[in-house]
């Protein structure tokens, strides 16, 4: 059964700002799923209507078996939430915080007690759990958001960027909490990430999500695959400037059409050329460059990442947080550049 289904979920805020804007998708029981996006993409508004903290503008989700706008009492008892930025006690010891969680579930003091400990355990806190929060590093503060969002044992926990700003050794160390909380307490995990690794590497299904849609959905491997092939990055310039511009929009209409190219899409300074065969491509694109002229500075192949799938549905890379529009004016402008 799938524990999360919408159709057509939308969310429009007051000023026609259109953060969720029709999607569709479902989320089975077990299952790690990720939305990937940049900042804006509408993630943050996604779980909030999911979690009942938002009304849906229109569309319905169901969420462990009851309509959000229904039942949402049905739903909160069934769910866990930590979010991107969570409000502890700083002069409380994270056991008092997690303690008072607890009570808020209404929890009788004998099963509070044990789940505390048992959760401190899982989350690696044991050792400071009587200490304030307020001397807590940023990798334990997020382990201990985790903690907060299970004093209740849900079936569905939503996370909203479980691991934003935490160093790439804490980074690893909360993926292996969440895959154990998934193989030892069979819990569905819906997590909110802006990091590709992550999205790849903890996830068992992504959905892409810019602008308020999704624009692709599945596999790590699936959306890969979704490339047709090889990546090859040409740096046609030394510098970024409007020269370098002018050449890449050269390079890409000298191979634009070509057997041995699928597809081409250019960035600030680098054009990716998408392949069939990199190996076989390479001496090809070279020989058509030299042939028109084209000095390639440099050169590299690689097997597609999510950035280049993002990359080949929104025209921008996910890096490229200058780029992502922050007004909802932008917003619209980019949208109707995309739809000519
Ligand atoms: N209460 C609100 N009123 C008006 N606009 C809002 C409100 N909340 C969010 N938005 C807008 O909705 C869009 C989606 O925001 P959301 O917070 O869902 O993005 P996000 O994907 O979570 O981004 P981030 O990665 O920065 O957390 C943005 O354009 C944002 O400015
Ligand atoms: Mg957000």
């Amino acid at each position: 059964m799938s524990i999360i289904e919408t159709r057509q979920l939308t969310k429009v805020f007051p000023g026609n700002i259109r953060a969720v804007d029709g999607i569709d998708f479902t989320v089975e029981e077990g299952e790690i799923f990720a939305f990937l996006g940049p900042n804006g993409a509408g993630k943050t508004t996604t779980i909030k209507m999911l979690n009942t903290l938002l009304p849906l503008t229109s569309g319905t989700a169901m969420v462990a078996g009851f309509d959000v706008a229904k039942h949402p009492a049905e739903v909160r008892k069934r769910i866990g939430y930590t979010a991107q930025d969570v409000g502890v006690d700083e002069y409380a010891t994270g056991k008092e915080n997690l303690t008072l969680y607890g009570h808020f579930y209404r929890l009788d003091s004998k099963t509070i007690k044990q789940r505390v400990k048992e959760i401190f355990e899982l989350v690696d806190l044991t050792d400071s759990a009587n200490r304030m929060v307020s001397t807590y590093s940023g990798g334990m503060r997020k382990r201990l958001d985790l903690a907060m969002g299970l004093i209740h044992q849900p079936q569905l926990i939503f996370m909203d960027e479980p691991t934003t700003g935490l160093d790439p050794q804490t980074r690893t160390h909360i993926w292996e909490y969440i895959r154990q909380l998934v193989r030892d307490k069979g819990m569905t995990i819906f997590l909110t990430t802006h990091y590709m690794e992550e999205a790849d590497r903890l996830a068992d299904r992504i959905a892409i999500i810019d602008l308020g849609k999704i624009i692709a959905m599945g596999t790590p491997d699936e959306l890969k695959k979704s490339i047709g092939g090889d990546v090859v990055t040409l740096s046609p310039c030394a510098e970024k400037d409007a020269e370098c511009k002018e050449f890449i929009k050269r390079t890409e209409t000298a191979l634009s059409g070509k057997p041995f190219v699928v597809g081409t899409k250019a960035t600030d300074g680098e054009l990716a050329v998408y392949v069939p065969d990199g190996e076989a491509a390479i001496p090809s694109i070279m020989r058509l460059l030299a042939s028109e002229g084209i000095e390639v500075k440099t050169i590299s192949l690689a097997r597609p990442s999510l950035d280049d799938v993002f990359l080949k549905y929104t025209g921008r890379t996910i890096r490229a947080q200058e780029g992502t529009p922050t007004t909802w004016a932008e917003i619209q402008r980019k949208r109707s550049r995309r739809q000519k």
